[in-house]
Parts: structure tokens; C-alpha cells; sequence
């Protein structure tokens, strides 16, 4: 099976959704959550997990957006975890975003859009690295 990393953004944990997104997570078959840990991001662990945006004109202010509160981090383990995620969260604008999704439920603003999830096993096993280097 696979492992993804996944993180609930500020928005999501300042507006009480954690919980909610959680168990739509928890509800999938086989799907087990094998690390989970709220902190706030520092510039550093920002720099290196959204290194491929920099120089971009969204970069500053996703990270002054990333590192505006608490994030809960978690390992998600399960069959089709990297793909079921991404489809659970839904695209990266919120309006174009199905309702069903986490982020068509919930979501408006492109910048604020609740959820990331790995993109493929290589950024999977490059952001559990970053994240939880203990279980890299
Ligand atoms: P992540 O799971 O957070 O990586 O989202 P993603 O994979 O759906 O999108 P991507 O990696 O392309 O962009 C990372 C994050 O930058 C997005 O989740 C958005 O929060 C933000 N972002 C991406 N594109 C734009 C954009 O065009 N405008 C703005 N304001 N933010 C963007
Ligand atoms: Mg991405």
C-alpha cells in the first residue's frame, strides 16, 4: 500500500474543520492515519515543502498564509492513498472543486483551500522526509 502526507491548513483548523475532515478521511476502507501532530510551520520547513512555487507570484503570500497558524500534519497509510486523497480533496480552486470534495464543500478562496495532499510517490516520500523524518 502507499503512504501519503497530509496537511490541514490554518483555514481548516482556525475554522473548527479538522474533525470533519478527519473522519471523511478515517471513513475510507483500509485507510489508516499513522501520524498525526499539530504545529506551526517555520520558514524553513515552508521553503523546502513549497520549493517548486518560489518565484512565483503566489509563493510569499501562500507561505505568510501557511505560516499563519497552526497546521495539523498527518501520515495517511492505505491501497490508492496518494490518488484517493487528491480526489477526496478535490482541485486546487475551491469553486472548480465538485461538491462531495473537501474542498468544493468547504472551500472559495484558491489560497485558502483547506487540504494539501501529496502529488505522487516522489513528493510523498520527499514531504514525509520533511514532516516526519523519524518515519522517512
Ligand atoms: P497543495 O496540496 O497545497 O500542494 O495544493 P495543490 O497541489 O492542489 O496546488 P499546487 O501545488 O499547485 O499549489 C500549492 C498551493 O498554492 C495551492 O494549494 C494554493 O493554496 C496555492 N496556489 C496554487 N496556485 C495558486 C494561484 O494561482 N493563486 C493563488 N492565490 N494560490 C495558488
Ligand atoms: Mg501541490
Amino acid at each position: 500500500s502507499q503512504r501519503t502526507l497530509v496537511l490541514l491548513k490554518p483555514d481548516a483548523v482556525r475554522r473548527g474543520l479538522t474533525g470533519e475532515i478527519i473522519s471523511r478521511i478515517e471513513r475510507k476502507a483500509g485507510w489508516r492515519i499513522t501520524a498525526l501532530e499539530l504545529r506551526t510551520l517555520d520558514q524553513d520547513t515552508l521553503e523546502q515543502h513549497y520549493g517548486e512555487h518560489k518565484g512565483k507570484p503566489f509563493y510569499e503570500p501562500l507561505v505568510e498564509f501557511m505560516a499563519s497558524g497552526p497546521v495539523v500534519a498527518m501520515i495517511v497509510e492505505g491501497e490508492r492513498v496518494i490518488e484517493g486523497l487528491r480526489q477526496l480533496a478535490g482541485p486546487t480552486d475551491p469553486i472548480a472543486a465538485a461538491p462531495g470534495s473537501i474542498r468544493g464543500d468547504y472551500g472559495v478562496i484558491v489560497r485558502e483551500n483547506l487540504i494539501h495532499a501529496s502529488d505522487s510517490e516522489e513528493s510523498s516520500a520527499r514531504e514525509i522526509k520533511i514532516f516526519f523524518p523519524g518515519r522517512a
